[in-house]
């Protein structure tokens, strides 16, 4: 495999294709493994609590989230202005990103709507004394909870629809997860966000909720590191997810973050307004194996020989073209015998190193 030091080009951002089953998770695993040999920090977004077992392996943390777990993530965190950034800058984009979030858990927000959502975010912070002249150095003892802004919308006129909607994430079950303070610890090498056993219609806005957090640690202290968003097309579903995602592409080479972006099927990626400056704001493409449904337009989306298009109909797990800036080349990828055990997820592989260890321990 091509080991690439991809904080040492035009930017740090991979996208992967292929079908389900070519190996993009496995590939992601690797690469994972072999960042954090090198010293960067790894953080995955996991739709399918599939890196649970690489967090055991290498002793990351794996946080599960769902309604009855214990992890927490208040969606109201806000990022410490550095020193080049002003408060009010800072403010205001979150509360920006903020009305993205509400706007997907509120199923929707006409303009009237949306205006006062952003009035009433402002009013939120405001009202726990955080605003553009207080000191962000005491920001996060302060920071808001969603039964804040239903305060703040319960004073406001016109406000009874929205308060409805917002109530279902204040009271009852939803709360557990939207009505929190964060109590989450980014403080490991692998951090892994699971978010599996959420119900599904709650995965796009818990990870827009866990990317807002991502966020939030890069851009606090500096260190490299690798954010993966595996099955990306959660995100991209809807606009304010996918220029959610655009935006950390696009900002993360500042931060020496680089965003890895995974997604089985490119026509899908392609009908966001974002994913083609997703892919344009990526220096690094793996493609992996291709149906014949889409070949077309990933021959056009990248610009492929006839050769390498067949390469990406007819090759095997784990074969593809990479990309690096103009540069390509065909990559088959291998994993060593030792990382193998720590990635795979073949259930006969899986069995046959549980009762390996089994023999091991009764020897
Ligand atoms: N290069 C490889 N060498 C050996 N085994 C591999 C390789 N790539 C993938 N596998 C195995 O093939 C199976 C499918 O791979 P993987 O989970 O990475 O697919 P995927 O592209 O992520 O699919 P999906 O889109 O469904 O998530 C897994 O059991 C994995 O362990
Ligand atoms: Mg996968």
């Amino acid at each position: 495999m091509v080991l690439f030091d991809r904080f040492s080009i035009e930017n740090p951002n991979a996208i992967i294709f292929g079908t389900s089953g070519s190996g993009k998770s496995y590939l992601v695993k690797l690469e994972a493994l072999r960042y954090l040999m090198t010293g960067s920090d790894v953080i995955i977004v996991d739709p399918e609590n599939e890196y649970r077992p690489l967090a055991e392996a290498v002793g990351g943390a794996f946080h599960n989230i769902s309604l009855s777990s214990d992890s927490h993530l208040n969606p109201f965190d806000i990022p410490i202005p550095g020193e080049d950034e002003k408060p009010e800058d800072v403010l205001r984009s979150n509360a920006i990103n903020l009305v993205g979030l509400l706007r997907i858990m509120m199923g929707g927000l006409n303009s009237e709507e949306d205006a006062i959502i952003d009035q009433a975010i402002m009013e939120t912070y405001a009202a726990k004394d955080i605003t553009p002249e207080s000191d962000p150095k005491t920001w996060n003892d302060k920071v808001p909870i969603m039964e804040d802004l239903e305060q703040v919308l319960e004073n406001m006129v016109g406000t009874e629809s929205l308060v409805r909607r917002l109530k279902k994430f204040t009271t009852g079950n939803y709360a557990k997860f939207f009505n929190q303070k964060s109590n989450v610890s980014m403080n490991n090498n692998l951090v892994v966000f699971g978010i599996r056993d959420l119900e599904e219609e709650l995965r796009p806005m818990a990870m827009f909720i866990v990317m807002r957090y991502i966020w939030k640690t890069a851009t606090s202290s500096l260190k490299k590191r690798v954010l993966v968003v595996d099955e990306a097309w959660v995100m991209m579903k809807n606009e304010d997810g996918a220029s959610f995602l655009f935006g950390l592409v696009k900002r993360s080479r500042k931060y020496w973050l680089g965003v890895t972006t995974i997604t089985q099927d490119v026509s899908d990626f392609m009908t966001s307004n974002y994913g083609q400056p997703i892919i344009n704001n990526s220096a690094i493409k793996m493609l992996l194996k291709q149906s014949p449904a889409v070949i077309d337009r990933v021959q056009k989306v990248f610009n492929l020989t006839d050769e390498e298009k067949m390469i990406l109909l007819e090759g095997s797990r784990g074969e593809g073209i990479f990309f690096a800036g103009q540069k390509r080349v065909a990559i088959r990828i291998v994993a060593s015998p030792t990382e193998n055990q720590i990635i795979t997820t073949s259930p006969e592989e899986l069995l046959r190193i549980k009762e390996k260890k089994k023999r091991d321990f009764l020897e």
